[in-house]
């Protein structure tokens, strides 16, 4: 019998960046009453952008710091705009899947100090940007999803650049860093689907050293 959970190897997606197919499948069903207690305390909310517009992902996080965006600009932030209050810790459990899947494709010295949460349902999406607000690009993104399955976006160093189109499902894993950790990427529109577990949800955690 083959094993259900059995991830495949990782697939090279650029240089230095992986996608590592159902990796986190065998962990989802742990993780998400972590996450559902961080959003208790930290509530998704959209964002607004410095030109005026807003994301439409809904977004929190926990850990040390949080990406937060707002009229002023884009930053990492101790404390939670929306409740005033500091960010959620990082449960030991999902930082210990961070620094496992980060090794998996050969990054070892990673320690994410920010778990930034994005929810997208059908329709919401996230334009071509570089994560560049963390203090330091040695370190990887890692990057989880949950529920519906998304089409990544992942280009190059200029936003001009070519891009390639990856499904992500439930479970699986990417990681960028090295050559690629300043590589534009985004999220197409999600279309419809509903998940088992999850409902017509997709959840991406990212985790970053952004201190
Ligand atoms: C991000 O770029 O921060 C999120 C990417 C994703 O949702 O997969
Ligand atoms: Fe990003």
């Amino acid at each position: 019998m083959p094993d259900l959970f059995e991830a495949e190897g990782p697939i090279e997606l650029a240089e230095d960046a992986y996608l590592v197919p159902g990796y986190l499948a065998r962990y989802s069903s742990e993780m998400i009453p972590l996450l559902r207690n961080i959003l208790r305390m930290a509530p998704l909310r959209r964002m607004q952008v410095p030109g005026g517009g807003w994301m439409t992902s809904q977004i929190s996080g926990c850990g040390q710091v949080v990406w937060v965006s707002d009229l002023d600009g884009y930053r990492y932030s101790t404390i939670d705009p929306l409740t005033g209050r500091a960010w959620p810790e990082m449960p030991d459990r999902l930082h210990q899947l961070a620094v496992q899947s980060a090794a998996v494709v050969g990054f070892t010295d990673f320690s994410p100090d920010c778990c930034l949460i994005n929810c997208y349902r059908p329709g919401t999406g996230m334009g071509l940007h570089r994560d560049k607000d963390e203090r330091d690009f040695s370190a990887p993104i890692v990057s989880f999803s949950l529920g519906i399955p998304a089409v990544f976006l992942f280009g190059g160093h200029r936003r001009r650049d070519p891009v390639s189109r990856v499904t992500l499902e439930h479970g699986d894993l990417v990681v960028w860093g090295g050559k690629s950790r300043l590589y534009y990427h985004g999220i197409a529109k999600l279309a419809n689907a509903t998940h088992s577990e999850l409902g017509a949800l997709r959840i991406n955690l990212t985790f970053r050293e952004a201190l």
